[in-house]
């Protein structure tokens, strides 16, 4: 299926699980707006992608009010949102983490993806099938976290894997919001990858973390929305 005439915005594209998304959507013939806060980052990464660099930094309102009306000037339009852009930082357990810390986690990872959302959400609406993707972690899942046979429960990082609840909270609201219209809003869960955010300590590479965000970007009007998946399928909340 060619997605030729289809528009994408993906933040933190310039590297890690965000430059494989954005690289597989151009691959599928999306045109790709590679999102970046820094823009000599942003340009080196959309050059390498034969993508248009789009200066955001999900913190700033400026920037996304910005990024947002250029598309809207450029394209018209917006097909798919790839929240991507994302943080972890912690603390040695939850009551010695300063709360600085969880705020800065929650300005990107939550802050962030309702501020992208609704600047981008009247361009969306303009298109016949818009899809938001919300990278989402399965370490963020109160289920698996609070199950002690899950490999997830002996993680305890308040600031990150709480943002991540969040996220999906936040994917289901917006699911809810839209249902019964053209637009699809799902959370998925790339899994432990090698990237900059944990020091390259994932097992899995980059480029497969984003195969599920593009599989989701991509769903037609028979797949799910207001979903939590990976690639094995559902993942619980
Ligand atoms: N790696 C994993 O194992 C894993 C597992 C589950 C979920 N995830 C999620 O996957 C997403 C991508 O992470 P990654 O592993 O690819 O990490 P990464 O290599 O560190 O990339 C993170 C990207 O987010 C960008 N970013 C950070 N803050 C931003 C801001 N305020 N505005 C715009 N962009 C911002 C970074 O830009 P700069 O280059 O400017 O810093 C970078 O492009 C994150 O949401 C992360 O939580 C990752």
């Amino acid at each position: 299926m060619t997605h030729e005439g289809t528009t994408a915005l993906i933040t933190g594209a310039n590297k890690g699980i965000g430059f494989e998304i954005a690289r597989s959507l151009g691959l599928a013939g999306v045109t790709v707006l590679a999102g970046a806060r820094d823009r000599s980052r942003g340009e080196e990464a959309a050059a390498r992608l034969g993508a248009a660099f789009v200066q955001i930094d999900v913190t700033s309102e400026e920037s996304v009010a910005a990024a947002a009306e250029w598309i809207e000037k450029e394209h018209g339009r917006l097909d798919i949102l790839v929240n991507n852009a994302g943080i972890a930082q912690g603390g040695p357990t939850p009551s010695r983490t300063p709360l600085e810390t969880t705020r800065r986690v929650y300005d990107t990872n939550v802050f962030g993806v309702i501020a992208v959302t609704n600047a981008m959400m009247p361009l969306l609406r303009r298109s016949p099938a818009g899809r938001i993707v919300n990278v989402s972690s399965e370490v963020g899942s109160m289920e698996m976290a609070s199950d002690p046979e899950s490999p997830i429960y002996a993680l305890n990082g308040v600031s990150y894997q709480s943002s991540k609840t969040a996220l999906n909270m936040i994917t289901l609201c917006y699911a809810k919001e839209f249902a019964g219209t053209s637009i699809k809003i799902n959370a998925c869960s790339p899994g432990y990858c090698a990237t900059d955010l944990n020091g390259h300590t994932g097992h899995r590479s980059a480029e497969q973390g984003a195969a599920i965000a593009v599989r989701l970007a991509l769903v037609d009007e028979s797949g799910p929305t207001g979903a939590f998946l990976d690639d094995g399928g559902a993942l619980p909340w």
